[in-house]
């Protein structure tokens, strides 16, 4: 029977240590929203496994959001420009608002995002990330709060995909060379 496993070199990151970081991260949140009750906006899909579990273990009053974007691709990324297909359902006016995303990489993504919530006149905006890549950065984009810093590589598992496939692997894991190249 083929596994998932198979497709991987190693485990980077095993479940006890996500769980780990993630009620840390929690934690910290709570200490830090306390009163605020806070709007968590999910950017799908990549962040949905530790979306839940990090708003599963903050035991303070906040509500969840989603959002659904893409990349224009390539030819526009200078530009950080995101297609939004699903924004999200309520305003955001004077809300303490927390972007939480599986991966920071070139950060066009999250400055795009930032600006454009930013304008929507929210008491603040912070950034939330599983997972950090600060070696791939190209903007001046830095986590508030963020669970694991990686190496440059193919990173898959616990939300993150490859051709959609490895999002419901309960760790995260690096994919051999071969599944990609
Ligand atoms: C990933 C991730 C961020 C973005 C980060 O999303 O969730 O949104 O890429 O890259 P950047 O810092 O270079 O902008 P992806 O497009 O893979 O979508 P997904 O979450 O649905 O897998």
């Amino acid at each position: 029977m083929s596994s998932m496993y198979d497709d991987l070199k190693y485990v980077l990151i095993t479940k006890e240590q996500i769980s780990e970081r993630v009620k840390a991260i929690a934690g910290r949140l709570e200490d830090d929203y306390r009163d605020k009750n806070p709007l968590m906006v999910a950017i799908l899909k990549g962040s949905v496994m530790f979306f839940s579990d990090l708003v599963k273990n903050m035991k303070i009053p906040l509500g969840i959001d989603f959002m659904a974007i893409s990349s224009y691709g390539s030819g526009t990324r200078s530009s950080g420009e995101v297609r939004v297909n699903k924004d999200l359902d309520k305003k955001i006016e004077g809300r303490h608002v927390i972007i939480v995303e599986d991966i920071v990489d070139s950060g066009y993504t999250l400055m795009y995002l930032k600006r454009m919530l930013g304008s929507r006149n929210p008491a603040s905006i912070k950034i939330c990330t599983l997972l950090d890549k600060k070696s791939r950065r190209e903007t001046p984009i830095t986590p508030d709060y963020y669970c694991f810093d990686v190496a440059d590589e193919f990173v898959v598992g616990y939300g993150l995909d490859y051709s959609e496939k490895y999002r419901n692997l309960p760790e995260i894991g690096v994919l051999k060379e071969e599944i990609y190249q």
